[in-house]
């Protein structure tokens, strides 16, 4: 298999090292107030800021095939973390992503077209099938990334995931292979994003 890495421009996605162990764990101390609402919590426990034991468990998810986990770099610098989490294979060959980037990285484009390089990677190195986003509906940043993409709106999904201390509703969004035969990124840089792909129906 080829590295699992990738980039264009500015922007590169790579497997996370546990060398990055002390940046991560700055960049999530010093963004505590821009990251907190929309952080994935343990209904369990407390949140951990044990940076290294966390990327050794990323990785070892990895080994396992379970998931893959990226930093995304702006200019070489980290600026953030895309995780593709729960790869289920066979008959449903789908995963989900998740990601953050620090306050001073928003806005330049960085996230989409990391989830556009990860999710061509995952759809051709991994041969998966579909590829899911997971967004809170008061999060119009993150909406705007699937809207850039042109990730399908899939449905509403009430209490799914814990997040900032509590169970909270969700709309899903979805992309398949063959909906993007060319990759997403092709056709996001191509202008060919379908226009109300990602809308969310008034019902929702
Ligand atoms: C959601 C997030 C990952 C988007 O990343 P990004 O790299 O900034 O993505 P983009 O550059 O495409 O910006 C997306 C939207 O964010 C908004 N935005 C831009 N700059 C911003 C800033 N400084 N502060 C807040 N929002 C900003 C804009 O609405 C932008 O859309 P536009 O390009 O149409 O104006 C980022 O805001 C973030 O990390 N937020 C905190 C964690 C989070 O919400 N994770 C996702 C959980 S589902």
């Amino acid at each position: 298999m080829d590295a699992l890495e990738s980039s264009h421009g500015a922007v590169s996605i790579r497997l996370i090292r546990p060398k990055d162990a002390r940046v991560l764990q700055h960049e999530l101390l010093t963004n505590r107030s821009w990251l907190l609402p929309w952080e994935a919590t343990n209904p369990d426990g407390a949140v951990s800021f044990d940076m290294r034991g966390s990327i050794r468990r990323l990785l070892q998810q990895y080994r396992d095939g379970a998931g893959v986990p990226f930093v995304m770099e702006h200019a070489g610098e980290v600026a953030g973390q895309l995780n593709v989490w729960g790869i289920a294979r066979g008959s449903l060959s789908s995963a989900t992503v998740g990601y953050w980037v620090s306050e001073r990285f928003a806005g330049r484009g960085i996230t989409p077209t990391a989830v556009a390089l990860a999710t061509d990677l995952c759809f051709t190195q991994l041969r998966l099938h579909r590829m899911e986003i997971c967004i809170r509906p008061e999060n119009g940043p993150s909406l705007r990334v699937v809207e850039k993409l042109g990730f399908r709106y899939e449905g509403y999904r009430p209490r799914y995931i814990h997040i900032n201390g509590a169970w909270r509703d969700h709309y899903a969004f979805a992309l398949t292979r063959e909906e993007v035969p060319r990759g997403v990124l092709h056709r996001w840089v191509t202008g060919g994003v379908p226009v109300g792909a990602s809308r969310v129906p008034d019902s929702a």
